[in-house]
């Protein structure tokens, strides 16, 4: 059996804030956060739109991109949302702390009625997680053949934008994959989909990178008053070593599970946080930079979303080919990282 991406989704918000927009307000600039970060741009939630929001809207993408890719739907959408069989929704600012699950809700109003839904938590490496989650439910079980796998995040209100260390890196948006299991071969001539996959962990470096309130450990209590709401801290030099570490390891270690060099990707498709982060790791491999796929100019680090919605960008331009090998590779708070190896 193979694992195979066969649609693509994304969704970001229209209103678009540059660089020059924060300066006024925020000391800082267009300069600074260029050349420290690779970032122009970010899009913005307004205050009514949650994660599920822009999940729906990537996952109704990817699914009418399915109607036209999957003859046996006789182009009907509700039958595509009808096969599903699972949906998983890797976010780290779901709509609710802990329930109603976002994917629960996104199965609602999608009315995916036979899917089982479940959020997968990783910091901005639950894409990874997720597509590798999605993978395993398909495979334990006969009658489930498709799952729809979304990252989607609203990181702009969890947030201090206040705080210019953080509140230019981060931007809001989703992107959706449909995961089918097919009779495609996964060894020799012809092989497609997921071939094999790293998730790893660093749990000692959970201070790096977290949203401190709000949960079990620190609730708020009665009569408390809150000057901001729980907001994202980070160590931001601390996450960049562990970052370019993870990021050089674990794309080491998936060319040597499978027996491959760096010659044999087609592309990298790296978690959008630092351009600073995949040109050094581009160097530490002496890989040319253009082998790995960068829009974080136009939309910042959106953590679990940002894989997905670079796939969508690259299927939709045409940027990839069957038979293509691409490696995806993320990196985030927990501390966890991670990286897929698939054929398109
Ligand atoms: O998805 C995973 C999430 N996070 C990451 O991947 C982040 C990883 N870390 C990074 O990308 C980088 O560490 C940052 C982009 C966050 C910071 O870059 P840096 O080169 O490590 O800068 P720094 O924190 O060492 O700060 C250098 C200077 C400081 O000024 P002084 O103390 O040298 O006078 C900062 O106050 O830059 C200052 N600075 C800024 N200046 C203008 C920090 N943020 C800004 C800003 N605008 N936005």
């Amino acid at each position: 059996m193979a694992y195979e991406i066969v649609a693509t989704g994304m969704a970001v918000p229209p209103r678009r804030v540059s660089n020059d927009e924060l300066a006024q307000k925020l000391d800082t600039s267009d300069e600074w956060i260029r050349s420290h970060t690779g970032i122009g741009n970010r899009h913005i939630a307004d205050e009514h739109t949650a994660a599920s929001d822009l999940a729906v809207q990537a996952a109704q993408s990817a699914l009418h991109m399915l109607v036209e890719r999957d003859p046996s739907l006789g182009g009907s959408y509700e039958a595509a949302v009808q096969s599903l069989d699972m949906v998983v929704v890797a976010t780290a600012t779901p709509d609710f702390y802990g329930f109603p699950s976002t994917a629960c809700l996104v199965q609602d109003r999608l009315g995916a009625h036979r899917a089982g839904a479940v959020d997968v938590v990783a910091g901005c490496t639950a894409f990874i997680y997720a597509l590798e989650t999605a993978a395993g439910m398909l495979a334990l079980k006969d009658s489930r053949r498709r799952a729809l796998v979304i990252g989607a995040e609203i990181l702009s209100k969890v947030t201090n934008w206040q705080d210019r260390s953080t509140c230019v890196l981060f931007g809001d948006g989703a992107g959706a994959v449909i995961l089918e299991k097919t009779d495609a071969p996964t060894k020799g001539q012809g092989r497609r989909g997921l071939l094999r996959s790293i998730l790893g962990s660093d749990g000692s470096g959970g201070e790096h990178l977290i949203l401190r309130r709000g949960g079990s450990r620190n609730p708020y209590r009665a009569g408390e008053t809150l000057d901001l709401p729980p907001v994202i801290e980070m160590n931001g030099r601390a996450v960049y070593n562990f970052a370019v570490k993870a990021v050089t390891d674990t794309i080491d270690a998936l060319l040597t599970e499978e027996g491959i060099s760096v010659e044999d990707l087609a592309w990298i498709v790296p978690h959008q946080a630092n351009a600073r982060i995949v040109q050094a790791a581009a160097k530490r491999f002496g890989i040319p930079e253009e082998k790995f796929f960068l829009n974080i100019e136009e939309y910042a680090n959106t953590s679990a979303a940002s894989i997905p919605i670079a796939l969508d960008e690259m299927n939709r331009s045409g940027k990839l080919h069957r038979g293509d090998l691409i490696l995806m590779v993320g990196f985030g708070a927990g501390l966890t990282y991670g990286g897929n190896l698939l054929i398109w």
